[in-house]
């Protein structure tokens, strides 16, 4: 939630180029933004309520002066998204310029003190009490540098922050307690950022900061510091190549159209993840006397179905759990005898984090799927995988959930040859399954399309559905649902379909939409009593179901048609009518599906 940016250049102006990279960051949060610069001895600040290509025509951020300079696009916290409370934030004088990602859980009380002490406060924002506290210290007699330092070290929360400031107007300051920063290095500049991908456009070359780390960029380079110490830090650059391609839309009106088009390619990238890295996670697991396997929102959709294959296919009890609930729900039992799979393809939410947090603390292992490199997670985990699905723009996840699931399916995999309950025959005939999956998925993209396009139409003015699945296809309900909501804002219930009857069918009445997700394995037969009780309640029937199955479509008003496939299989290319489902209903509604309304792809508060 927000993304940050800080520019120092040589001899260049730096806002074109922060502009550039906080639209590369503006998938992290977009109800406001903001630009702070200095120029001739002037600290000038640009912000506003909006998305950052209309701030950039009002405000004119990209002609904004000056060699120095911070940037923010929000997901509001503390205060509502307007002007007064985007960022970035200034002291008393408007000499200290502060942009901030995360939460500063004791702002309350350092508020209090600075207003007792005369600070005038203009926003309701946490952030704010940072350039005033600074500004007291300087007051008291500090340095600028020691100033920050101790306004810091007082600083309880989450946060990533980039400075700037009069004192110091040549200088940046990067600040990561939690939430994510990386150092970027180039001949022309230096860089902070929130990811490494907003720095793509300008540099290769980039330092992951550990938490309780601050950085000062100057011209003459960077020098990074403890806080707790003071102790210099050496770090040097490590070159990460990143697929620039990514910030295209390459043609698609958006990036989740994209990202659902892309799903055959980069499926294949993500079932043939390394070997090596899936045989030493499938020996942990082993190992270990309880595995929890965790994530959020669709992440939580990959654990769940994830959980389903291991025991299905390597007899590995996993327990999935929703990460913001793990402490409260099985930290008592967790131990060094415990493995903690974390799903994320940020690789940065909170959640996750804290419950691994948790877990490291009781001693157990951490192990990761994640599609980002260099991100928080791969750093606190002992064996980690990267999925290799690109960068995902859009936030509704697509792309990420299926290369998720082909990552989880190849573990199981191995970790079923692994524990002997798989044949080396069964292997390969499995290996071949999970191969024609991409080809699978782009044959129901180029089938499907056009189907699910209509079916929008007939059903965007719902008032609500009702996704129902069973056995490894109740988690594609569940997703099918989740996108359905986030994207299109319709309210959407998800159950597994043999629990309808506890409860939901009470919402059903005639032309209330069930969608099934019905592929032709072992829970066909209880899918179809679950069909007859909701047309024997009037409902309309919509199936996603193998092509040839009159008897499915005998009791469906809508039959999306999916080709033939080993069922095992079958959750990843019966999520991507669900994907298109949602896609087109939103825009049917006007919505912007890329950046619907209160989220941001990246989570990083609790
Ligand atoms: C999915 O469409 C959502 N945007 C959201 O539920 C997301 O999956 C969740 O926030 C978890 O993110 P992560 O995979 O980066 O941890």
């Amino acid at each position: 939630m927000c993304g940050i940016i800080g520019i120092l250049y040589k001899n260049k102006h730096v806002a074109t180029d922060l502009v550039k990279g906080l639209k590369l960051l503006e998938y992290r949060g977009y109800d406001s933004a903001g630009i702070a610069t200095i120029s001739n001895g002037n600290l000038l600040v640009e912000k506003d309520r909006g998305r950052i290509d209309e701030l950039n025509i009002k405000l004119g951020f990209d002609q904004m002066s000056g060699y120095v300079g911070i940037a923010h696009t929000r997901w509001a916290t503390h205060g509502a998204p307007d002007k007064i409370n985007a960022h970035p934030h200034t002291d008393c004088d408007n000499r200290i310029a502060v942009v901030h990602n995360g939460i500063i859980d004791n702002y309350n009380e350092i508020k209090a003190e600075l207003i007792r002490k005369g600070h005038v406060f203009k926003s309701l924002t946490d952030t704010e009490v940072i350039p005033h506290l600074i500004e007291d210290y300087i007051k008291n007699g500090y340095g600028f540098r020691e100033a920050v330092l101790e306004t810091v070290s007082r600083l309880e929360g989450a946060y990533a922050l980039g400075i700037i400031s009069l004192y110091e107007p040549e200088v940046i300051v990067g600040v990561k307690q939690l939430s994510p920063l990386v150092v970027g290095v180039s001949e022309s500049g230096m860089y902070i950022a929130s990811d490494i991908n907003s720095l793509s456009p300008f540099t290769k070359d980039v330092i992951v900061l550990d938490d309780g780390e601050i950085v000062f960029l100057s011209l003459d380079g960077y020098e990074i510091l403890k806080i707790a110490n003071r102790q210099k830090v050496d770090k040097q650059p490590m070159t990460i190549e990143i697929d620039t391609q990514f910030a295209d839309k390459e043609g698609y009106v958006h990036y989740m159209l994209k990202e659902i088009f892309e799903q055959p390619v980069v499926l294949n990238y993500s079932i043939r993840v390394q070997e090596h890295y899936l045989n030493l996670m499938a020996e942990l697991l082993d190992r270990s006397k309880e595995i929890f396997i965790i994530g959020a929102g669709t992440s939580y959709h990959a654990a769940l179905l994830g959980s389903m294959i291991l025991s299905r296919i390597a007899r590995l009890t996993a327990i999935p759990v929703i990460a913001s609930e793990f402490v409260a729900q099985y930290g008592d039992v967790v131990s060094v005898d415990s493995s903690v799979l974390a799903i994320s393809q940020s690789g940065e939410t909170i959640d996750v984090l804290k419950a691994i947090e948790f877990a490291k603390s009781r001693a157990a292992t951490i192990l990761g799927i994640t599609n980002t490199l260099a991100s928080t997670l791969t750093r606190v985990c002992r064996v980690y995988i990267h999925q290799h699905s690109l960068p995902e723009i859009g936030v509704a996840a697509t792309k990420t959930f299926t290369g998720q699931l082909a990552v989880l399916y190849r573990l199981a995999m191995v970790a079923g040859k692994m524990r002997g309950k798989l044949s080396q025959r069964e292997m390969d005939e499995m290996k071949i399954e999970i191969n024609k999956i991409p080809s699978i998925v782009k044959n129901v993209l180029d089938k499907v399309d056009p189907v699910v396009r209509e079916l929008a139409k007939k059903y965007s003015k719902t008032k609500y559905f009702i996704f129902l699945g069973r056995g490894l296809n109740y988690p594609i309900a569940l997703e099918g649902r989740l996108k359905m909501l986030e994207i299109t804002y319709i309210p959407s219930l998800a159950y597994p379909a043999g629990e309808s009857k506890h409860g939901p069918i009470s919402l059903v009445e005639e032309g209330v939409p069930v969608v099934f997700v019905a592929p032709p394995d072992e829970t066909r037969k209880f899918i179809i009593g679950n069909m007859e009780e909701m047309k024997a309640r009037k409902a309309t029937i919509i199936t996603i179901g193998e092509a040839d199955d009159t008897e499915l479509m005998e009791l469906s008003d809508d039959y999306i048609a999916m080709p033939k496939m080993n069922p095992l299989f079958s959750p990843i290319p019966y999520v991507v009518p669900l994907q298109l489902f949602a896609y087109y209903t939103a825009i049917l509604l006007g919505r912007d599906p890329d950046k619907p309304r209160n989220l941001a792809k990246s989570v990083t508060v609790l």
